[in-house]
């Protein structure tokens, strides 16, 4: 081991809508929702992550919730600022007095200059001694791969919990980039209007976000289609709680009205872009990355309507964080990274 890496912490920070990831050494070793319990009465951090998440929808009046990134912009600062000191404590912090801490955060692109601003303020709070931000589709492009230096165009589609990002990149820059509000939240908004419209019975959001995992899709026949899946909710005539059984047919009726308009906005992504990258996406085709690219049959749905191939990397999950990482790694050479100076 370097001895001098004793004395160092890096740490590559995916702060998502939905889930937050850090790496460290090309290992991701927190992996949690973004959301964060605060005691009403005193102020006071309870629980972040997974943690967090399992009091959500069921707190008293002296616990809330919190999701502090709404929509990919920060809703809540205080809250953000504690769900990031709390999952960077879970990195288990080495001395600070002897260790330097170097942090690369990925922000959703949608965010303003005072809230890059709020993010290093919280990164100052931790003592960080080096901070950088590196926008969204830069991170999603380097973790799947790319190689972003080349002046060839690649088209990146980020479906995160708040927001779909849709960008072009070439030349270590984003050339053209869509940001819409529909994404995986939205989707499971959805779900939860189709149980209370047609099967009269309430479920709650994450009972929604599971359905939406277990028997999602974006087509209506799926060549594997999944087994039906039991849900638990409230009915609503008669109040009382119920199972009832639900196809993925019927989610993919739920979830259409949605996916038409992120592939609207693909549409009108592919249309700003300038005739000489497009040539190149017409070659490379459309990359999908995000917990959204995880949806049954999207792949399939968006190669029909744009007649272009799409592709999906193994871990869309983690394609921001690990393109984090790598951003880490190459700080000095990556001139796309946002310093404190430049906000
Ligand atoms: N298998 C899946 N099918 C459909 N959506 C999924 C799946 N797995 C995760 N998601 C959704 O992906 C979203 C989270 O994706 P992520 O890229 O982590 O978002 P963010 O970057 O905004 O934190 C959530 O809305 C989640 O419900
Ligand atoms: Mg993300």
């Amino acid at each position: 081991m370097n001895f001098f890496k004793f004395f160092k912490q890096e740490l590559a920070i995916d702060l998502g809508t939905a889930n937050t990831l850090i790496m460290v050494d090309d290992v991701v070793v927190v992996d949690e929702p973004s959301i964060v319990a605060i005691d009403r009465r005193t102020g006071q951090t309870i629980a972040v992550g997974h943690r967090a998440m399992q009091m959500h929808e069921k707190t008293h009046e002296n616990i809330k919730t919190v999701r502090p990134l709404k929509d990919g912009v920060i809703a809540d600062f205080q809250a953000a600022e504690a769900m990031i000191q709390g999952m960077i404590k879970m990195v288990g912090r080495r001395n600070s007095f002897f260790s330097h801490l170097k942090m690369v955060i990925c922000i959703p692109s949608g965010i303003t200059e005072v809230e890059k601003r709020a993010v290093f303020d919280s990164a100052d709070h931790v003592d960080s001694k080096e901070t950088y931000l590196i926008h969204e589709p830069m991170a999603a492009a380097l973790g799947i791969g790319l190689n972003i230096e080349e002046p060839i165009g690649n088209m990146i589609i980020d479906i995160g919990g708040g927001t779909t990002e849709i960008a072009v990149i070439a030349l270590s820059g984003i050339v053209c980039d869509q940001s819409i509000r529909i994404a995986g939240d939205e989707l499971t908004n959805d779900i939860m209007g189709y149980m209370k419209r047609e099967h009269n019975i309430l479920i709650g959001e994450r009972t929604s976000e599971q359905i939406k995992i277990h028997v999602g899709s974006a087509l209506h026949e799926l060549e594997n289609p999944p087994e039906d899946y039991a849900v638990n909710g409230r009915d609503l005539m008669t109040g009382i709680p119920k199972q009832i059984k639900i196809n993925y047919q019927e989610v993919a009726y739920a979830l259409d009205k949605s996916i038409s308009k992120i592939e609207d906005a693909i549409l009108k992504a592919l249309e700003m872009t300038p005739p000489e990258l497009a040539s190149d996406i017409y070659k490379t085709g459309l990359y999908l990355t995000g917990g959204g690219a995880l949806l049954r049959g999207l792949d399939k749905r968006l190669e029909s309507k744009t007649k272009l191939t799409v592709r999906v990397p193994e871990e869309p999950l983690k394609a921001v964080v690990r393109g984090t990482g790598m951003a880490l790694k190459h700080s000095d050479k990556f001139s796309f990274l946002i310093d404190r100076k430049s906000v």
